[in-house]
């Protein structure tokens, strides 16, 4: 028996950082999609061969611990922790494509560990509704990574145009039927999320009075740019999502790679850009309902970039008997 899942990167739209503070984000998952394939092991061990990334790898179940020597083995992790949830520990062969770039912000761990579950899962005939999956998946991010929002599992998980509140009790899945094409630009400098959300603590909490009208002005970009993607509005999305990468600058995110991104692409045709997800290195995403070749090319110039679109699937799972 084999089993194949994937899930969707994600790529946040608006609301990055005042998300923390329980104002609400909206996120698109990208139709680049992490593949997992899982089949028995008959040594009884669990191997692990991530093919675009060049890393393999065994998991010791009993004893929580990883034997890999390859240098970017971190990912792993996420792996371990992923089959702990479903897995009562023999043999597995896991063959892993990633096909997002990682450590850029676009939510390649979650679309692995989402991605992960599913497969593991429905090998052991165990079954998780999308929920179920969200949760455990959010569970690993914590673990492995001590803190983190459930943004990017629950977007990897369900697919779509996902409105999220951190203290909200439900998702909410915005229903459009127009594409939202973009350009994400990506550099492989790392930011630090945990780091990078510290910082804007710390100034939050030296300038209480200039900080929190930014979160709160975000929010309310956030509440405006919700109406303006349900009504397809293309000038107003490009122009809120200008309006929230200054404030991200605001809250002191920005670097001269990603600045140099963004307005590269506005310069070249974008109808807006912005840093996505935390900062600090990572990546930007610029809106593109035209001229989308170009932009890339002039990011391609400079950094890296590559072409996305929404994808309405979130995890998806195949058994082959
Ligand atoms: C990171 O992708 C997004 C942040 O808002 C942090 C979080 O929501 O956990 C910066």
């Amino acid at each position: 028996m084999q089993v194949i899942a994937s899930a969707p990167a994600k790529a946040i739209l608006f609301g990055e950082h005042a998300v923390v503070y329980g104002k609400p984000a909206i996120a698109m998952a990208l139709n680049k999609r992490a593949y997992v394939k899982v089949s028995e092991n008959v040594d009884n061990k669990i191997y692990v061969d991530i093919r675009d990334l060049d890393i393999t790898g065994y998991l010791d179940f009993k004893n929580n611990s990883i034997k890999s020597d390859s240098p970017k083995k971190g990912i792993l992790k996420y792996i371990l922790s992923s089959i702990k949830k479903v897995h009562d520990g023999s043999g597995l062969n896991i063959c892993i494509d990633v096909n997002i770039p990682i450590g850029g912000g676009l939510g390649s761990s979650a679309a692995v560990t989402v991605a992960t579950i599913a497969a593991v899962s429905a090998y052991n005939k165990i079954e998780l509704d999308e929920s179920e999956i969200a949760k455990y998946a959010h569970e690993v991010e914590l673990e492995v990574q001590k803190s983190a929002s459930p943004l990017d599992t629950t977007v990897s998980t369900y697919g779509g145009l996902i409105y999220l509140e951190t203290d909200a009790e439900d998702i909410i899945q915005l229903e459009i039927d127009h594409d939202i094409p973009v350009v994400i630009g990506y550099t492989y400098t790392r930011g630090d999320t945990g780091k990078l959300v510290a910082g804007v603590r710390i100034r939050r909490d030296i300038y209480p009075e200039i900080i929190n009208p930014i979160i709160d002005l975000i929010g309310s970009v956030v509440e405006e740019a919700k109406e303006a993607i349900l009504n397809d509005d293309k000038k107003r999305i490009g122009e809120l999502m200008n309006i929230n990468h200054g404030l991200l600058d605001t809250l002191g995110v920005n670097t001269k790679e990603l600045s140099n991104m963004v307005y590269t692409a506005r310069n070249t045709g974008a109808f807006g850009s912005k840093i996505t997800g935390a900062g600090g290195g990572g990546s930007i995403i610029a809106y593109c309902p035209e001229g989308i070749e170009k932009i890339i090319v002039s990011l391609k110039e400079i950094e890296n970039a590559l072409k996305a679109d929404i994808s309405k699937e979130g995890v998806k799972i195949k058994v082959y008997n």
